[in-house]
C-alpha cells in the first residue's frame, strides 16, 4: 500500500480510464459518488454529485442554497461514496467540506456548456417549485437575455472541496475475503496511518 491514499486513488482512477468498453461500458459514469451529510439536528442526506477534480481533496459543484448547502453550512462533515462494479471496488471518503475559492468556481462555471451554465441560474436547487413553474421558459428567457455575452456565475452556485481525513478502500475477492484497508489522518497536515480491516 503507498504511504498516501491519494496515490492509490489516482492509481484506482486510472484503472478505471484504461478499462476497455466490455469491462466498463460507456454509460458508466466512474465520477458518479454519493454524497452524504448531516443537519444540525442529525438528520442524514445522500445523493449523487459527480467528482469534478482531485486535488488536496475532491472537488464537486452544486447550488450553495441547495439541501446539500444548508446541510453543509451548519456541518462541514460528510462523505462520499464511490462504487465501481466492474472492478469490484468501492472507496469511502470522511472528512471536512469548504467552498472552493471563487476563482476556482468562475473557471470550472465558464468551461460548462452554456446550456448548464442557464440551467444553473434558472434552477432554484432543491426548493420546492409550483406546478407551473416553467423551468424550460425560464431558460428561454435567460438565453435571449445573454445573447452574444458571457454568463457570470451566479453567487450561490460552485465548489466544494471535501478534505479527508479517512479514506477506505475495498477490493472485493471471492469467499467474501475481501480487503480493505483504512487511511486515517487527525487533520490534513497530520501524516496518515493506515489500518487493514476485517471484511
Ligand atoms: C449521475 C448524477 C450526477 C449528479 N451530479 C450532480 C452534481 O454534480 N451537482 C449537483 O448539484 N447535483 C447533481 N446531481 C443531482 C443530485 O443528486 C441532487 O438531486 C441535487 O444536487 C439536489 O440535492 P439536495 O437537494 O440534497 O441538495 C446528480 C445526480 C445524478 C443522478
Amino acid at each position: 500500500m503507498p504511504d498516501d491514499p491519494f496515490v492509490l486513488f489516482h492509481q484506482w482512477w486510472d484503472e478505471l480510464s484504461s478499462a476497455s468498453a466490455d469491462v466498463l461500458p460507456e454509460w458508466f459514469e466512474r465520477n458518479a459518488m454519493t454524497l452524504s451529510t448531516s443537519g444540525e439536528e442529525g438528520s442524514v442526506k445522500s445523493r449523487v454529485v459527480l467528482l469534478k477534480a482531485v486535488d488536496t481533496g475532491f472537488c464537486f459543484f452544486t447550488n450553495y442554497d441547495s439541501s446539500k448547502g444548508e446541510q453543509l453550512s451548519k456541518n462541514p462533515k460528510a462523505a462520499l461514496q464511490f462504487f465501481w462494479p466492474c472492478f469490484e471496488r468501492q472507496v469511502r471518503i470522511e472528512g471536512i467540506v469548504s467552498k472552493t475559492s471563487a476563482e476556482f468556481s468562475d473557471q470550472y462555471f465558464q468551461a460548462r456548456p452554456r446550456s448548464s451554465q442557464l440551467g444553473a441560474i434558472a434552477s432554484p436547487q432543491s426548493k420546492v417549485i409550483d406546478a407551473t413553474y416553467d423551468l424550460q421558459h425560464k431558460v428561454e428567457e435567460l438565453e435571449k437575455a445573454y445573447d452574444g455575452k458571457i454568463i457570470p456565475r451566479p453567487s450561490n452556485w460552485g465548489g466544494y472541496r471535501l478534505s479527508p481525513t479517512t479514506i477506505e478502500f475495498w477490493q472485493g475477492r471471492p469467499s467474501r475475503l475481501h480487503d480493505r484497508f483504512r487511511y486515517v489522518r487527525e487533520s490534513s497536515v497530520d501524516p496518515w496511518s493506515i489500518d487493514r480491516l476485517a471484511p
